[in-house]
């Protein structure tokens, strides 16, 4: 089973994903960390994140061991990534590790839940349950602002939400598998509702899913 949870940066759709893995007991891959790690690693490399052969390269090279290093965690690793996620040669890099990921899921896993931003568009067009997780672009940015406080890291809000602004607008517009809503996926806002809620109404078509699948059997 695929749960596929696509959405743009601090929706909430990572927190989601990944209890909604640990709930079921199914694997689960931030696919963000991909391309976080082929950008960080266009910079090591001294390249320019506007060069595609340069990026494209990076990810034929990119081992997911590199998923583990820490600094893919920081705001600089996602406006890197967010840069040469547009290059159609990263995303053909990319693909083959996700789709093996959801289709033979590690540890024997019964099902897989993928986050990302083209998981239930491109990479699983068929996957069982379709989530888009959104919340408005200040809430989005005031918790990123919270989030780097709260970690020790100096912020200002007004330019959180210019690069998170600016970080939408890219993952939106590109040509190559932009972020758009799945016709078939379920919509959850976050703005207004907790953790807890959000779980629920996330759960809620996942559960339905696997009975539908088990009366089936
Ligand atoms: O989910 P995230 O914030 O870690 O993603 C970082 C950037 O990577 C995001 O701005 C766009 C890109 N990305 C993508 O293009 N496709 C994905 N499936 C996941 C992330």
């Amino acid at each position: 089973m695929i749960v596929a949870v696509d959405g743009p940066a601090a929706s909430g759709k990572g927190t989601l994903a990944r209890r909604i893995a640990t709930k079921l007991d199914f694997a689960y891959l931030d696919t963000g960390l991909l391309y976080r790690g082929v950008g960080m690693m266009v910079v090591d490399r001294g390249d320019s994140l506007d060069d595609a052969e340069a990026a494209t390269r990076a990810a034929l090279a990119f081992d997911p061991a590199m998923m583990d290093d820490p600094r893919l965690r920081e705001d600089a690793a996602a406006q890197a990534a967010s840069r040469i996620a547009g290059v159609p040669g990263v995303r053909a890099a990319m693909l083959d590790f996700q789709r093996k990921f959801g289709t033979f899921p590690p540890e024997g896993k019964k099902g897989a839940v993928l986050d990302g931003r083209d998981i239930g568009t491109v990479i699983f067009p068929n996957a069982d349950v379709k989530l888009y997780v959104t919340a408005d672009v200040t809430v989005r940015a005031q918790r990123r602002h919270k989030e780097l406080l709260g970690r020790g890291t100096p912020s200002i809000y007004a330019r959180v939400l210019q690069e998170m602004q600016e970080r939408d607008q890219r993952d939106r517009s590109r040509s190559a598998a932009p972020l758009t809503i799945a016709p078939d996926a379920i919509v959850i806002d976050t703005s207004t509702i907790d953790v807890e809620a959000a779980f629920q109404k996330a759960m809620a078509p996942v559960l339905e899913k696997i009975s539908r699948q088990n009366r089936a059997q």
